[in-house]
């Protein structure tokens, strides 16, 4: 058995706290990775799989605290951009600059094997609001994307399409991970409530999803983004969003890697003074239901 971790959305670099369907809290996030660093020393996962939103604001010096931040952790991970990472003209190569230690190949999108499993990693673009697909924001979303993500769409360019069907053939011998910032599904209609907060997932996830189908090698979608936990299995694929480390429940998710299954298990920080100060009381579901926490998923 080995073991890896997913850390989602920690927003690193940024003191500006708001509120999301909990407290928003970027500004505890030096303390909470201190936290996390001494958690995980004890946990000692063999990688992280930092899926997505590691910067909170878009600028060069914020890309390079998060990276500063991430590295602090002493443990090797595979970063991915979110919609706060990449953003502007420059984003993606600021976040190679920062990150090209860590990353496989200098690329935003990749793919990489360790032990038993393969990973792939995916970078989605923006779709603006005439339906066209960008690597860049339209200005009027990141002008307020701090705020909310009204009018903010994202989908897989068909480059990335076309690459992932390749990739996943020419990696049938291995049960495969999938990961991208966003969701390929929305947030299932048992998790939703009444005046949510919905970050939305990708447009064209369908698209993925029957790409995952013809390779039944693939086990599992790993993303982050909407700041809440979910598991929800769709054509045979294991989707599990994780919930954002600023935020209620501020938690991170453990793997469990044997020769037949993942067992994947839902980890607090053991100061549990940083959930509490972001709970909006009443708002505690956005921790899951059990099913929400932890599950198996047979390698067979
Ligand atoms: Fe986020
Ligand atoms: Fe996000």
């Amino acid at each position: 058995m080995w073991r890896f971790v997913q850390v989602s959305d920690p927003h690193l670099g940024s003191t500006r706290d708001g509120k999301w369907n909990n407290g928003f809290l970027c500004s505890m996030m030096p303390d909470v990775m201190r936290c996390l660093k001494r958690d995980l020393a004890r946990i000692k996962p063999e990688f992280i799989l930092a899926t997505g939103d590691l910067a909170s604001q878009q600028t060069r010096d914020a890309t390079f605290a998060a990276r500063d931040l991430m590295d602090s952790l002493g443990f090797p991970y595979y970063p991915m951009g979110g919609n706060h990472d990449f953003v502007v003209q420059d984003s993606r190569e600021w976040f190679i600059e920062a990150f090209h230690a860590q990353l496989p190949a200098k690329r935003t999108w990749y793919s990489f094997d360790h032990k038993n499993l393969h990973f792939v990693v995916l970078d989605a673009w923006w779709m603006w609001s005439d339906d066209t697909l960008h690597d860049v924001s339209e200005k009027t979303v990141a002008k307020m994307q701090h705020k909310h993500l009204k009018g903010a769409r994202w989908a897989l360019p068909p480059e990335q399409l076309a690459w992932l069907d390749e990739d996943l053939a020419a990696h049938r011998g291995l049960a495969t991970i999938v990961s991208c910032h966003y969701p390929a599904i929305p947030i299932p209609a048992r998790r939703r409530r009444p005046n949510m907060e919905d970050a939305g997932n990708l447009e064209n996830g369908g698209d993925i999803i029957a790409i995952m189908k013809r390779h039944p090698q693939v086990k599992a979608y790993v993303s982050g983004h909407v700041h809440m936990h979910f598991v929800e299995t769709v054509e045979g694929v294991t989707h599990i969003a994780t919930g954002a480390l600023p935020e209620y429940p501020t938690e991170f998710r453990e793997y469990l890697v044997h020769d037949d299954r993942i067992e994947v298990r839902t980890m607090g920080l053991s100061d549990t003074s940083f959930a509490a100060r972001s709970l909006i009381p009443g708002n505690e579901w956005t921790s899951g239901e059990e099913c929400d926490r932890q599950v198996a998923i047979p390698l067979a």
